[in-house]
């Protein structure tokens, strides 16, 4: 579905930053993979770019083998309405000025095109699908907490009913027993939407725990891939190891 043929970005700059050197990866329909990798190792910029909002320097990102490019400038809609993504900070990720039910009924509208009515009260039906209240449609961001915040914005992110939803760091500025909520509210919306999720994170522990396949990145190259049990389990390089006994030893 997702596919990176040698991929590769730089940032301009003295030096410049070479974030992705040659990628090349996949993420097939339904399938949750998992992108691990020290700090600076490209987690985001594969994300940016898969996502649509950043551009790759060169190779090729693409959705049902179609430039994300050219998506973008003949579908844009229709992009957005496959793929969506969830980002570390929920409480910045929300417009703080508007009430929840504007925020979600917006995608309902444009993305899986309800009309108005028909979206306002789709809103508390998203709402109980992450776990949240009707009643909380009429509340403001700052009104929530990170948890919630985080639910309702993966409740946005779910409106267009996507095919694949890229979550970078979307648990891990959360306390572990959210995070946990989280990770279980995301695996029963897969199993009811039938979803794939990108999910990155510097914690191997989630990781281990959440994926079926694993991209262990550094410094914008993949070091190893494949199954999140057989990578943790059998590491290849030392890098990957000393990932997971860094997190493990903890
Ligand atoms: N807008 C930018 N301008 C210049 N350099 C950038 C920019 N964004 C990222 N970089 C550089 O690209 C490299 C990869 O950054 P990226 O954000 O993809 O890392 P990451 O793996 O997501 O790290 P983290 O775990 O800290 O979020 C880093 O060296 C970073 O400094
Ligand atoms: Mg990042």
């Amino acid at each position: 579905m997702l596919s990176a043929e040698k991929l590769t970005k730089t940032y301009p700059g003295r030096p410049p930053a070479h974030a992705l050197r040659g990628v090349t990866a996949a993420v097939s329909a339904g399938e949750i993979v998992g992108v691990v990798g020290e700090s600076g190792s490209g987690k985001s910029t594969l994300a940016r770019i898969w996502a649509g909002l950043d551009d790759a320097t060169g190779g090729a990102a693409t959705l049902h083998q179609r430039p994300v490019a050219d998506w973008l400038a003949r579908d844009r809609l229709g992009f957005h309405r496959r793929v969506q993504y969830v980002f570390q900070d929920p409480v910045e990720s929300l417009n703080p000025r508007l009430a929840i039910r504007e925020q979600l009924a917006t995608p309902l509208r444009l993305l899986r095109g309800l009309p108005p009515a028909d979206a306002r009260d789709a809103v508390g039906e998203l709402l109980a699908q992450v776990g949240l209240k009707a009643e909380h449609a009429d509340r403001h961001p700052h009104a929530f907490s990170g948890g919630q915040a985080q639910r309702i914005a993966i409740a946005r992110a779910l409106a267009a009913r996507p095919e694949v939803v890229i979550c970078d760091e979307a648990v891990s500025a959360l306390d572990v027993s959210v995070q946990a909520d989280i990770l279980d509210l995301l695996r029963e919306l897969r199993a009811s939407h039938g979803l794939a999720y990108l999910f990155i994170t510097h914690d191997l522990a989630v990781a281990a725990e959440f994926c079926q396949r694993l991209i262990v990145l550094k410094s914008g190259e993949i070091v190893e891939q494949g199954a999140a049990n057989t990578v943790l389990a059998n590491p290849q390089t030392d890098y990957t190891r000393t990932l997971r006994d860094s997190v493990f030893s903890l």
